[in-house]
C-alpha cells in the first residue's frame, strides 16, 4: 500500500510514521506537516528526526504545509510537551524539507496516479482541506482517507464536545466532510476503545530494548505522565498509529458502521463537534448522505502485535 501521511508531528504521530515505514507491504510515499499540536518548525523537525531515527534518511521526503488553521487561532496540544517530543533531544537530522508547499505535493503526487495512494489525515485537516479547494479532483483520484479526528458523538479530550484536530480547524474538517472523500474516520472515542497500551504492553515495548523500542520509550515519556494523572493509570493513547495500522491492515477492524458525519463550526460550546449519524429516512433532509466509515472497535491486540514489529 502506497500512503502519504499527513501530520503534526509529535508523540504518537511519530509511531504512525514508524509504522508506516517498518511495516512490510507499505511504501510512505511522503510526510507532509501540518499546523497542530506543538509549534510548526519544531514539527517538522520531529517528522525528520523520526525518519532518520528509523533509517529511512533521504527516502521520505517531508514538505511543509499549513502553518495556521483557515479561521480560527492555533493553539497548542499540551500533550506532549513542548517539543512534542517529551524532550527526548533527538540528534537535527540530515535530511531537510522539500521546497514545495505541502499541498501542492499532494495534488501532484495524488493527480499522476490516481487511485493508487492513500492519505492518512493526522493532523487537523488544513492542507487537505486546501488540496481540494485547489484541485477538487483529488477527492475521487485519493484511494482512500483515513482521518484521525473527532468522536463518535462523545466526550473529546481538548474541550468536552471536541477532539483536537476538529477543534483545531473545524472549517478545514467540514470542507474535507463535503468533499466526496471515501473516508474512514477513526475517532477519540475509538482511540479510548482500541488503541490503550497498557503497563504490561509497555513493559514488554521496553524490555525490547531496541533503537526504535527507546524512541517509543522517550517519546512517550510526558503522554504516559499526563495520562496517569488524568486516567489514573499509566497508559499510553494511540489515536494516529492505530489509524496508521488500521490504513495498513483493514483486518484489524471489528466493527464499522457507514454514517453522516457534520462537523460543528458556529457553536459556543460545541465547536470543533462530529455529529454522526445514520442518514435520514423519508425525504425531510434529503441532503443527508453517508460520507463516511466510521470505526467503531478494532483489535488492540493486533495493533500491539504491529507496533511491536516496527520497533523490533
Ligand atoms: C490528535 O490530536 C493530536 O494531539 C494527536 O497528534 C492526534 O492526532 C488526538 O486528538
Ligand atoms: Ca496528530
Amino acid at each position: 500500500m502506497r500512503l502519504i501521511i499527513d501530520t503534526d508531528t509529535a508523540g504518537d504521530d511519530t509511531y504512525s510514521l514508524l509504522l508506516a515505514m517498518k511495516t512490510p507491504g507499505s511504501t510512505l510515499e511522503a510526510v507532509t506537516v501540518c499546523v497542530g499540536n506543538v509549534p510548526f518548525d519544531q514539527q517538522v523537525e520531529n517528522a525528520l528526526a523520526t525518519i532518520e531515527a528509523a533509517g529511512f534518511s533521504g527516502k521520505v521526503p517531508v514538505y511543509c504545509g499549513a502553518r495556521r488553521p483557515m479561521v480560527k487561532p492555533w493553539e497548542a496540544s499540551t500533550m506532549h510537551g513542548n517539543d512534542g517530543m517529551s524532550g527526548a533531544n533527538l540528534p537535527i537530522a540530515r535530511q531537510r524539507p522539500e521546497t514545495m508547499h505541502a499541498v501542492d505535493a499532494i495534488i501532484e503526487k495524488v493527480m499522476a496516479e490516481p487511485g493508487e495512494i492513500d492519505i492518512l489525515a493526522q493532523a487537523p485537516l488544513t492542507n487537505i482541506a486546501l488540496a481540494v479547494m485547489k484541485e477538487p479532483r483529488i477527492a475521487k483520484a485519493v484511494r482512500h482517507l483515513w482521518i484521525m479526528g473527532g468522536t463518535d458523538n462523545s466526550v473529546g479530550n481538548i474541550t468536552p464536545c471536541a477532539e483536537y484536530n476538529f477543534f483545531i480547524d473545524p472549517e478545514a474538517a467540514k470542507i474535507v466532510f463535503e468533499a466526496g472523500f471515501n473516508i474512514t474516520l477513526s475517532t477519540w472515542t475509538l482511540t479510548m476503545r482500541s488503541s490503550l497500551f497498557e503497563a504490561d504492553q509497555l513493559d514488554e515495548i521496553f524490555a525490547m530494548k531496541t533503537p526504535l523500542s527507546e524512541f517509543y520509550r522517550k517519546v512517550s515519556a510526558t503522554p504516559r505522565q499526563t495520562a496517569e494523572a488524568r486516567y489514573g493509570r499509566p497508559i499510553s493513547t494511540h489515536p494516529d498509529s492505530l489509524t496508521c495500522a488500521m490504513a495498513l491492515n483493514p483486518d484489524l477492524i471489528e466493527s464499522a458502521r457507514d454514517a453522516v458525519v457534520r462537523i460543528e463550526t458556529a457553536g459556543e460550546i460545541t465547536r470543533g463537534f462530529s455529529a454522526v449519524h445514520p442518514p435520514v429516512l423519508g425525504n425531510r433532509w434529503p441532503e443527508f448522505k453517508v460520507n463516511a466509515r466510521v470505526v467503531e472497535k478494532a483489535s488492540n491486540g493486533g495493533f500491539f502485535n504491529m507496533m511491536k514489529q516496527a520497533l523490533s
